[in-house]
């Protein structure tokens, strides 16, 4: 019997629908002991032990790991698959997952969440209410500002509507941009140094890659608006967290809101932390009721589909697999 190891905390339920589809198909499903985000090798492969296939977090699949660990098939629930190590995954014929489009709206919900947050100040007013000290201070309106997208795939895109809606323009840097769909949602495409130049507002959803990596760097940062405010909802390797610490500690940008950090849990020691005009959140842009169930099921049913020797092209990152691969 095919044996799932599932990761993330809020799936481990029996009740979800995705588990039920699991045991229909056949697979027995065991529940990771512990949350496994920023584990080490020993301790996943302890959790590994015996498991044909993850339904995973973003726990790191390393070369060690793969190479022990005897793995067939790794489904993301999620898009962002930057902590499997795809190569490695490959030479040792594990398919890696994920699940495209489960969470759109929800990142892009949670954007304006913290865009919207960040302008009307909805923490600081909340502890001026609790504390007694009103200032009813004045923020500047969001409507008729330039947001810049980072990243025109299918979160980007799912912003685009929701930003023009509140009455913003929007631009857009990506080098593979979909020209004829931007230009039918009046997106203006334009190269990054000229995005960070002209947006009021930058959002990341770029994969972090080798070249995105600090894209968000000493010199990116100089490049925006004094008043400009950066929201990174991509991943926190797009951004060098000292070098945003170090500028928004001299007075630059409006603001930052950050859903993503170099190491997660962000450490209590972390710099970003003493910044006032920062606002933090636990990585849950693409966590929803909806999305959720959306997504489990997603990730399931492609560990269902590659144990029943089906390919669910679309989901698979590491297609050239596909021919002679066997479960
Ligand atoms: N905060 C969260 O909870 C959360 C949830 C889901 C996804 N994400 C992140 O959002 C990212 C985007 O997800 P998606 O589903 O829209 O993926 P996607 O693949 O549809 O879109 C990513 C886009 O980034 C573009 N891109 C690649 N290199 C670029 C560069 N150098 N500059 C600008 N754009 C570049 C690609 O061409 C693509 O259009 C994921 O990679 C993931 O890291 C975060």
């Amino acid at each position: 019997m095919p044996r799932v190891l599932i990761t993330p905390p809020q799936f481990q339920d029996p009740n979800r629908t995705y588990y039920k589809r699991l045991i229909a198909a056949g697979f027995e499903v065991r529940f990771a002991s512990k949350p496994l985000t920023g584990a080490d090798t020993k301790t996943l492969l302890r959790e590994l032990e015996g498991i044909d296939g993850v339904l995973a977090s973003t726990e790191p699949y390393t070369r060690d790991v793969l190479s022990q660990a005897k793995l067939r098939g790794i489904a993301r629930a999620g898009v962002g698959y930057d902590s499997v190590d795809v190569p490695a995954a490959s030479d040792h014929g594990v398919v890696v997952t994920i699940t495209p489009g489960a969470v759109d709206v929800s990142v892009a919900e949670h954007t304006l969440a913290l865009v919207l947050g960040f302008f009307r100040d909805v923490i600081g007013r909340d502890r001026e209410v609790r504390s007694g000290q009103w200032t009813r201070a004045a923020r500047p309106r969001l409507a008729g500002k330039t947001h810049g997208i980072v990243g025109l795939g299918r979160i980007g895109k799912s912003l685009v509507p929701r930003l023009q809606g509140l009455g913003l323009s929007v631009v857009a840097h990506d080098p593979f941009a979909d020209a004829v769909w931007a230009a039918s949602q009046k997106v203006q495409l334009l190269a990054s140094d000229d995005l960070f130049r002209t947006a009021d507002v930058i959002s990341l959803h770029c994969p972090c890659t080798a070249e995105t990596t600090n894209l968000i760097c000493d010199r990116t940062l100089k490049l925006m608006k004094p008043d400009a405010v950066l929201v990174n909802m991509g991943r926190g390797g797009l951004v060098d967290e000292d070098a945003l610490a170090a500028a928004m500690r001299g007075g630059h940008l409006f603001g930052a809101a950050l859903d993503v950090f170099k190491v997660e849990p962000l450490p209590t020691t972390s710099p970003l932390l003493g910044i006032p005009n920062l606002l933090l959140a636990t990585h849950t842009g693409g966590l929803d009721f909806q999305s959720e169930e959306d997504m489990s099921c997603f990730a399931a049913q492609n560990l269902i589909d590659l144990q029943a020797g089906r390919w669910p092209e679309a989901s698979i990152i590491n297609r050239q697999l596909k021919n002679g691969w066997k479960w």
